[in-house]
């Protein structure tokens, strides 16, 4: 038994605590590990001999395994498993100790947490860690909250298990309280975004005819160029996948139901509750939603109709071309959304988010890592007050350049009856964010007919309002 105490200690091996314990180890510090099936880290260790690690199957022995000011980080699931191992652990800590909390907590969760620890004189950090299992190992990108001395001990810890890119590690401090995880569920719906609108590119590759191996030479050749990204690399991988049983296609075979586990619905509410748009993730969501209504699905295309939702006879070439430019536009639109969100919140909660900052860290280890993701930080860099991403220049130049070829890819998609929740969604975005003046005046004139809600006028200063007598409706 080690006699030396550890620099940090952790709790909860499943796999994306087992993979962060091995990254930090290898970093050169020395790790207590601590699960509540003892065996689990007991096995874990001796799995890893020669490794400064340190399983301990009692809470308490844990963290009188840790030097001081403790560093308690925590992998376990999100919600009430980590209210449970709080309490447990509050009454061994002492002053100034640091508790990290690493999973996908909820924000307002995080902020409870953190008012509750500081009260008792203990630090709280409720951190973003993504990138799956294999960014946990070789390098997540980081997302941490909490106040900023607390960042400062961690820092050297968090910088040397980060992934790099360009010899930068992929973690900032992100913001007080509940930030960082506020932006990891940000993140998280952009995820989603992402995710959808690459779905709907594969259903519309498919309705032209193309099979998985095409399409996945068609995703690789994307990644090639300024689509790269993590989510279409494993995209092309998983359509060149063959499904040992049948000999298929391992996409063919898979039950087209979504799963969910919930960071994609809070974003939507908390979009909801600030009155600011994210069309594009909300249709992601619901498009997870409906999927997974399956027997329904199977049910009603036997009894609503429309068109088979095949694309024959197209130019083949072409329309891939154009649905990489509506891929592309979208995704611009999702990521304008998400960012337009953080900056509503961020003034809102005085977090003083910086969202070039969080570009940058999004370049690795993260699920949405991708190329273009600097030049949101060149963008935010520019014009910190940016009013929306897609009026910087280079994502204006960008959608103007797409949009002939992202309204005919919506435009085929509509008469074919292919499904494009997050593509239209987009799009229905982008013209309306262009429009200087939308059909709200009828709107206005309809809520002042039945409430007397009052309207402004466009040949009147703004403020002031007006209401019309209008005529009376018999039944
Ligand atoms: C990450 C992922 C990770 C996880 C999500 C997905 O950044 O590493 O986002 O956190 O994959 O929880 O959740 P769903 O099950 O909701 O798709």
């Amino acid at each position: 038994m080690p006699t030396q105490h550890s620099d940090i200690g952790l709790i909860g091996l499943a796999v994306m605590g087992q993979n962060l314990v091995l990254n930090i180890e290898s970093r050169g510090y020395a790790v207590s590990v601590h699960n509540r099936t003892a065996e689990v880290a007991e096995r874990f260790v001796a799995q890893h001999p020669g490794r400064r690690l340190r399983a301990e199957p009692t809470l308490a022995g844990f963290v009188a395994s840790l030097s001081r000011p403790r560093k308690v980080m925590l992998m376990v699931q999100a919600g009430a498993a980590v209210d449970a191992v709080i309490d447990s652990l509050v009454p061994l800590l002492e002053p100034a100790d640091i508790v990290i909390d690493g999973g996908n907590s909820l924000y307002t969760d995080t902020e409870r947490r953190d008012a509750r620890l500081t009260a008792l004189g203990l630090r709280f950090v409720g951190t973003g860690v993504s990138g799956g299992e294999e960014g946990a190992r070789k390098g997540p990108s980081i997302m941490p909250g909490g106040p900023a001395s607390t960042w400062q001990e961690l820092r050297p810890i968090f910088e040397a298990i980060a992934a790099q890119v360009d010899g930068e590690p992929c973690v900032v401090h992100i913001g007080p309280g509940g930030a960082g995880h506020y932006v990891k569920m940000i993140h998280n719906g952009i995820e989603y975004g992402d995710m959808q609108l690459i779905c709907e590119a594969y259903a519309l590759l498919q309705a032209a005819g193309c099979t998985a191996p095409e399409m996945a030479a068609i995703f690789e050749r994307w990644n090639d160029g300024e689509l790269q990204s993590y989510l279409i690399q494993i995209t092309a991988k998983a359509l060149a996948q063959t499904d040992p049983d049948t000999g298929r296609p391992i996409v063919d075979v898979i039950l087209d139901k979504a799963g969910q586990k919930g960071t994609g619905q809070w974003t939507l509410l908390n979009a909801a509750e600030n009155a600011t748009v994210i069309s594009t993730i909300n249709a992601a969501v619901e498009a997870r939603v409906l999927s997974a209504h399956k027997a329904l699905r199977v049910h009603a295309s036997t009894r609503l109709h429309g068109p088979a939702g095949t694309l024959a006879g197209i130019d083949r070439e072409r329309f891939v071309a154009q649905v990489h430019d509506a891929l592309y536009a979208s995704k611009v639109v999702s990521y304008a959304q998400g960012l337009a969100l953080m900056q509503v919140m961020s003034r809102q909660r005085g977090w003083a988010l910086d969202l070039g900052a969080i570009a940058r860290i999004w370049r690795g280890g993260c699920i949405i890592r991708a190329r273009f993701l600097h030049r949101i930080t060149e963008a935010c860099a520019a014009e910190p007050e940016l009013p929306n991403l897609m009026l910087a220049p280079f994502f204006r130049e960008l959608l103007n350049r797409c949009q002939p070829a992202w309204r005919a890819v919506v435009a085929q998609a509509v008469t074919a009856g292919v499904p494009v929740p997050a593509f239209s969604a987009s799009l229905a975005y982008y013209d309306s964010l262009r429009s200087a003046r939308l059909p709200a005046n009828l709107l206005q004139a309809q809520r002042d007919f039945f409430g007397a809600h009052t309207y402004e006028r466009v040949d009147r200063p703004e403020g002031e309002r007006f209401h019309t007598e209008w005529p009376e409706v018999i039944g």
